[in-house]
């Protein structure tokens, strides 16, 4: 027997997807807290398991049910051993869920966790559990505070939920619902309190966080509003935002870009395609031109911007040409980082439900293939092009040799000094003197 306490509970969440679902973990973790639970890292010692999922594309949604299939032999030892499902495939498949797996005890959407705690009780009573509600009521002011404990230097805060942007290949809209932000004086707080427990960085997350518009004393504040005021707290050295949609990139926000020291010089922004009729059949409003002149215009503002996007191949109809277009936007724009994805059909989606004809297998593969090839090589000589120069690292963790720190410079680069002089949740100037895999290693400046 361990020496903790005997109504201590142990949970271990394991989270999938995006830095949506961490900061979903976190606040899932710390609710739960308050019905004795305490966060292991495996499985195995768990009285509690929960899976924060993602719908995202069809691997996403398999890895769960695999997972689940692996907890099989841990319920068969310990029945009292609960497992939960949260995410957006609890949203998405619901009640199919516990069809599917028996074992799962409780299932939670994204929008209904607050409920967690009284959902854990009754599975504590032998019955299942499951809300996928879009309550009327917000989630983040039914969590219990957060907790006062010092925290790492970086963390994320989630200010906007939802998406109505209904891309054609995309399932967030229905599984995360639709645009929300969160009030500007909440986002404010939560942002002083992380700070005093030792936050240096905070990274605001939306799905469509540009869109941000909180409500602030009868009127709303945007996120280049909101930026520009967190940028006032004492202690706060820094501010990222993800994710972002083209159309929502307003010219404040590009301004602050420019003017906002605090700002970090890296933006994720989307394009997926670099074909026109390809992007018209993913509803995304935009095209290839519009997005590259906008491009110039954040380059304007901001010449060292750190640019990184996503790219769906394969999108039904998606033609050779199509593809060069896409092969052509990213020579074009020199991407410091992003990410590439096969199309996947989800279920709901326009894009799945029309049916159209799918761009064969090897075709897509083919494709995705050369796309990353290019992606690799742009990023790879961003990250050389960081010899010799120096850049701001925040400290976050210790290495695995003796002296040995890491943390990331304003270019989000994974940064590596061997220094004894260096503490976590410092940001020191570093001279960069080598790229490695993935990663760059330098010596501290003074
Ligand atoms: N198939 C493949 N990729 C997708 N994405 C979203 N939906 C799909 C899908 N059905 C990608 C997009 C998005 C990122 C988060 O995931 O590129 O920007
Ligand atoms: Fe999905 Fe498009 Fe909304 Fe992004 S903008 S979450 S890709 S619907």
């Amino acid at each position: 027997m361990s020496d903790t306490k005997a109504n201590t509970k142990k949970l271990y969440i394991k989270t999938y997807g995006c830095q949506m679902n961490v900061y979903d973990s976190e606040r899932m973790a710390e609710s739960l807290g308050g019905s004795g639970y305490v966060e292991v890292s495996s499985p195995e010692e768990a009285d509690m398991i929960l899976l924060n999922t993602c719908h995202i594309r069809e691997k996403a949604a398999e890895k769960v049910y695999s997972e689940l299939g692996r907890y099989k032999d841990l319920k068969i030892a310990n029945p009292d051993l609960k497992i939960g499902v949260a995410g957006c495939v609890a949203q998405a498949e619901g009640a199919e869920i516990m069809r599917r797996q028996p074992m799962v005890d409780l299932v939670v959407g994204p929008q209904s966790y607050h409920r967690l705690p009284e959902m854990e009780a009754k599975a504590g009573n032998g019955q299942t559990a499951l809300d996928t509600d879009f309550p009327e009521e917000d989630k983040f002011e039914h969590l219990k505070a957060r907790p006062k404990a010092k925290r790492a230097p970086a963390a994320f805060l989630t200010v906007q939920e939802g998406c109505d942007k209904f891309c054609a290949f995309c399932v967030v809209p229905y599984t995360r619902g639709a645009e929300v932000s969160r009030p500007a004086e909440r986002v404010m707080s939560e942002a002083r309190d992380l700070v005093e427990r030792g936050v240096r960085e905070i990274t605001l997350l939306g799905q469509n966080v540009n869109a941000y518009h909180g409500a602030f004393e009868g009127g709303t504040w945007g996120l280049a509003k909101l930026i520009r005021e967190l940028a006032k707290v004492d202690g706060l050295e820094r501010i990222r935002f993800t994710t972002s949609h083209p159309n929502d990139m307003e010219d404040d926000l590009i301004a602050a870009h420019g003017d906002c020291e605090k700002l970090m010089p890296y933006l994720h922004l989307p394009v997926q395609s670099g074909s026109d009729k390809i992007l018209k059949a993913m509803n995304r409003k935009h095209t290839a031109e519009s997005y590259l002149h906008l491009i110039e215009r954040i380059r304007a503002a901001r010449p060292d911007i750190a640019l990184s996007g996503d790219f769906i191949v394969g999108f039904p109809g998606e033609t050779d040409a199509d593809f060069e277009a896409t092969m052509d936007l990213v020579r074009e724009v020199n991407y410091a980082s992003a990410y590439s994805f096969k199309y996947s059909p989800r279920p709901g989606t326009p894009a799945a439900e029309k049916g159209d004809k799918m761009v064969d297998f090897d075709v897509a593969s083919e494709r995705l293939q050369r796309l990353q090839e290019l992606i690799t090589q742009q990023q790879r000589a961003f990250q050389d092009a960081m010899i010799g120069r120096d850049v701001s690292v925040l400290f976050e963790k210790t290495g695995r040799q003796a002296d040995q720190m890491g943390g990331k410079s304003e270019y989000l680069h994974a940064v590596h000094v061997t220094d004894p002089t260096v503490q976590i949740g410092e940001m020191r100037r570093v001279r960069i003197i080598e790229s490695r895999t993935n990663s760059l290693s330098g010596v501290v400046l003074g």
